[in-house]
């Protein structure tokens, strides 16, 4: 068998030197709430299965684990970086089982038709072969199951002028080997093609994502006082809700969740 292709062995590299970085996000209360918020709203778009089985691909040090917990008996944290899934602490809902698996999404160690919520949440713009990766969720969602997808959106040319900056800060550049952020064309397109059907889609993100997400990449808040970060933070997210309801301006989000599902399934009825 084939090692790692070298762009993975530069992910997994990469994901070492950051994972602390990442174990510490949500340190600051504003951060926390930030990150609640957004998996709230993520996680909202997975129906929940008391009896079911989730899956989260690139899950990172677990942000989300915990919250899948509490609606899934069985949720499987899948990484290709050992020293990111290390950064798991715990602390899930008794009665609901939690395991981690190191491997490659490009290729799951799991059986076809046996999951049923598939999670992605900022992890496929990270891979070179995005196309397999989506070939194995779908071949590993149950039918009528559903794909949960969150990546940056790079459909405003601000935002794009932005990350091309910051990508060229020493400190953004230990995060992204590689520039990329989807259209929404593109993302469409890469789950049409994976035959997958987009069912709903959330905007998300304009002013206090950036400031929120990640302080030690963007270090703004986190050098208020505490109480007062935490206040600037509510605001913003607020203003950042009002302003996705705006039609003409909800398209220009940071940050887009979709939830899809095989092309052949029904149309979920709305609750
Ligand atoms: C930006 S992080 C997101 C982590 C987590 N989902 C979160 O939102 O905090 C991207 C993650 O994708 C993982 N990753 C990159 N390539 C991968 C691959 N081929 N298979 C599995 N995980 C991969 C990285 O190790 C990293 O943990």
């Amino acid at each position: 068998m084939p090692g790692p292709s070298q762009h993975r062995r530069d992910q997994i590299e990469m994901h070492r030197s950051v994972a602390d970085m990442y174990r510490g996000r949500a340190r600051h209360r504003f951060a926390a709430e930030f990150q609640q918020e957004r998996n709230d709203l993520l996680i909202s778009l997975a129906p929940a299965s008391a009896e079911g089985a989730a899956l989260d691909l690139g899950c990172g040090t677990g942000i989300t684990l915990n919250h899948l917990a509490t609606r899934f008996e069985r949720v499987i944290g899948l990484d290709i970086s050992k020293e990111m899934l290390r950064g798991y602490e715990g602390g899930h809902r008794a009665g609901a089982r939690v395991a981690l698996l190191l491997a490659d999404m490009t290729a799951l160690p799991i059986a076809p038709a046996s999951i049923d919520v598939i999670l992605c949440r900022s992890a496929l713009h990270h891979l070179d072969d995005e196309a397999a990766a989506l070939a194995e969720m779908r071949r590993t969602l149950k039918p009528g199951g559903f794909l949960v997808i969150g990546e940056p959106a790079n459909d405003n040319p601000l935002f794009r002028l932005a990350r091309f900056c910051a990508r060229r800060l020493p400190s953004f550049g230990k995060i992204h080997t590689i520039d990329r952020g989807y259209s929404r064309q593109q993302l469409f397109g890469l789950l049409r093609q994976a035959g997958l059907r987009v069912c709903r889609e959330v905007r998300y993100g304009f002013i206090g994502y950036p400031l929120c997400d990640n302080p030690e990449l963007v270090p703004v808040l986190k050098w208020l006082p505490a109480p007062l970060a935490a206040f600037a933070g509510r605001a913003l997210r607020t203003l950042d809700r009002l302003l996705a309801r705006v039609p003409l301006i909800r398209g220009l989000s940071w940050y887009v969740m979709l939830q899809a599902r095989r092309a052949e399934d029904e149309e979920p009825a709305r609750a």
